[in-house]
């Protein structure tokens, strides 16, 4: 099967950016949306619009790229959710979201009762690295399923890790999502301090940038620390969702994570005081600059 046809649940952020680029490698895809006015665009680019979930049984693949754990669940939970009628033509259910191994293990059991392969995807990349081709997806889940969720996986984003055949995928995006708080926590304490003592945002930046502590992800945040310009690729909320998802995991598992409960502080911090809600998750440096006792302009 090279191209399979692609029932696509979520038309958010991600969802949409990621239907974009399979429309524009020739997939036929059908997208379902819980407000289904979000859609439009992508059906004038060339998707079909689904009333329900249960039509993805008309597909290959069904993939989901909703908010969160109550979002999964409220997909294949209700009597009338994506399993409800039966497999049909489907092979294989993959979910991109950011969610715990709990809410993926019930997905997945619920896909096995109803004879679809459950496939954990979860992506690393907001929508801009997204639309440039240069995402990369953990995965996890059954031979066959991944095998069919592949054609759109590499169409997708830039390399594939199959770490696993259960939820491992998720504990492998939790983790990594854990140290992008952590670093976002850390960036906006240094650019702090280097105000204070009299260096510009733009200075200190580039220099990390350019170090061996600089990354990718200093890098995309640059433009934010310096231009203040908090406009979302994944905001407060959600930065701070996956964090508690990761202290979830590791308080079950009897594993201490002090610095990213800190982090996880801060961004509770930053949507409490409405300094960052609802803003990039680059805003906690609102918050810390609050705390140093300073205003921070705009640096052009
Ligand atoms: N943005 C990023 O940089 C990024 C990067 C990697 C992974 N992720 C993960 O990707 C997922 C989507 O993120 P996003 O940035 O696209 O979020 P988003 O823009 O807020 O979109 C959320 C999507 O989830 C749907 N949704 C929320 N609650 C729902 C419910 N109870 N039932 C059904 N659908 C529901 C929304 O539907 P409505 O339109 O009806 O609200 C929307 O389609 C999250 O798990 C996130 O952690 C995001």
């Amino acid at each position: 099967m090279s191209t399979p046809s692609v029932a696509w649940l979520g038309a958010g952020r991600m969802g949409t950016t990621m239907v974009e680029r399979l429309l524009d490698q020739g997939f036929e895809v059908g997208v379902w949306n819980r407000t289904p006015d979000k859609v439009r665009a992508l059906v004038e680019r060339g998707a079909t619009q689904l009333a329900e979930p249960a039509d993805a049984r008309n597909f290959d693949v069904a993939w989901s790229m909703i908010l969160d754990d109550r979002a999964l669940e409220a997909l294949h939970g209700p009597a009338d959710g994506l399993l409800s009628q039966g497999p049909g033509s489907l092979l294989v259910w993959v979910d991109g979201s950011t969610v715990s191994t709990e809410a993926a293990s019930r997905a997945a059991a619920a896909a096995s009762d109803a004879g679809i392969s459950y496939v954990s995807a979860p992506v690393s990349g907001n929508p801009g690295v997204v639309a440039a081709g240069r995402a990369i997806f953990a995965v996890s889940g059954p031979d066959a399923g991944v095998e069919a969720a592949r054609p759109v996986l590499e169409a997708l984003g830039r390399a594939t890790y199959v770490v696993g055949e259960q939820v491992q995928a998720n504990v492998v995006k939790l983790a990594t999502n854990a140290l992008l708080a952590i670093v976002m926590q850390a960036l906006a304490e240094v650019a702090v301090l280097g105000e204070k003592a009299g260096v510009s945002r733009a200075d200190l930046l580039a220099f990390i940038n350019d170090s061996a502590v600089g990354s990718p992800f200093s890098s995309y945040k640059t433009k934010s620390l310096v231009e203040l310009d908090f406009t979302p690729t994944f905001t407060t909320e959600g930065q701070r969702k996956d964090a508690r998802l990761a202290l979830d995991l590791a308080a079950a598992l009897e594993s201490p994570m002090p610095l990213l409960s800190t982090a996880e502080v801060a961004f509770s911090r930053t949507i409490a005081s409405g300094l960052g809600a609802g803003k990039d998750l680059a805003a906690v440096l609102l918050t810390v600059a609050r705390d140093a006792g300073i205003t921070l302009e705009p640096e052009m």
